[in-house]
């Protein structure tokens, strides 16, 4: 059957764990030197509405070694829903492509996508979630620290995509997560009401201390996402009280990590002192996108075999 990955939600917590043994399965082959064509002579669409690093070079170098391949899609060739509808561009790429992986500015692109596409559709960050991003930090979590369920993760900033995904991931995994946003500034609702529904711990504050007390990983994030540009000068008025620097950071536990999804504004959201420090794990983070991505193109795959 034909699965999408937009959401951490869309995986119960059994498949996201298979996701996560072939992440590791796959990061151990390739350091032994070995690539395994798992999706060979497949192809992979990579529409992008906003700049990347990370998401379009782990993708591509990801479909590479699994014997694929992937065809890079600019704002300026595709122009979702501008050119044409994002009905009529998933009706063509279906046709074309094995699966289509995709960052929009509205989430609502990326389940129009998956809606008229018969590929998998996967999130590459919109701007609801960043499933992507935060499954793969789960997986370096749990390198860190072994199982998740005993982790407090701590996050400051805004209550934007990667803070919703964090909160799915709380549900999925059952961690306990908090998170210290200035008032105005708090998760999506819907989401935040559906995990604590499945009995996710999940505490919201304007205070970054009650939020970092007892953490084992102090997380943050840029204060203006892309798309939110003209909002800058404000939000680093508003955000500063949650900046992670020495003082906050010593709220959490003494041997606390420091995580950030990256890119990272030194000075703003987070200090150069701790994002350099011995602290954090932020390139292994951006490493691991490449482990747990080319996992995600496997599972989905393998899903699609299941029903053949
Ligand atoms: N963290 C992340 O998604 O990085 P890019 O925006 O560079 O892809
Ligand atoms: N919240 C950020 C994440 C970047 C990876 C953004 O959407 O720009």
């Amino acid at each position: 059957m034909k699965r999408d990955f937009l959401s951490i939600a869309d995986l119960t917590t059994a498949e996201l764990d298979e996701v996560l043994a072939l992440a590791q399965r796959l990061k151990r082959e390739l350091r032994s030197g070995q690539r395994t064509p798992l999706v060979a002579g497949k192809t992979l669409a990579m529409i992008f509405e906003k700049p990347s690093l990370r998401t379009r070079v782990t993708f591509q170098v990801g479909m590479t070694q699994l014997g694929g391949y992937a065809v890079y899609l600019t704002p300026a060739d595709i122009r979702l829903g501008e050119r044409e509808t994002v009905a009529d561009i998933a009706r063509n790429l279906e046709r074309l492509v094995d699966f289509i992986m995709a960052r929009t500015m509205r989430h609502e692109s990326l389940l129009e996508l998956a809606r008229y596409a018969r590929t998998p559709v996967i999130n590459g960050l919109s701007d609801l979630l960043h499933p992507c991003q935060v499954l793969s930090d789960c997986f370096t979590l749990r390198e860190h620290r072994g199982a998740l369920e005993r982790q407090r993760v701590a996050f400051l900033g805004d209550g934007n995509n990667m803070a919703n995904s964090w909160i799915n991931a709380a549900a999925r995994f059952g961690f306990s997560f908090a998170l210290a946003c200035p008032p105005g500034y708090e998760p999506d609702p819907g989401i935040l009401e559906a995990a604590r529904e499945q009995g996710a711990s999940v505490l919201i504050t304007h205070d970054p201390a009650e939020a970092l007390d007892g953490a084992d990983v102090a997380y943050t994030d840029v204060w203006t996402s892309m798309g939110q540009e003209d909002e800058a000068e404000q939000r680093k008025q508003l955000f500063a009280p949650y900046q992670l620097n020495a003082t906050t950071f010593a709220h959490a536990k003494k041997d606390a990590l420091l995580m950030h999804c990256l890119p990272a504004h030194r000075g703003e959201e987070v200090t150069a002192e701790l994002i350099d420090g011995p602290a954090s794990i932020v390139f292994d983070q951006a490493e691991n996108r490449l482990h747990v991505q080319k996992a995600i193109l496997v599972w989905l795959n393998d899903q699609l075999l299941h029903d053949a």
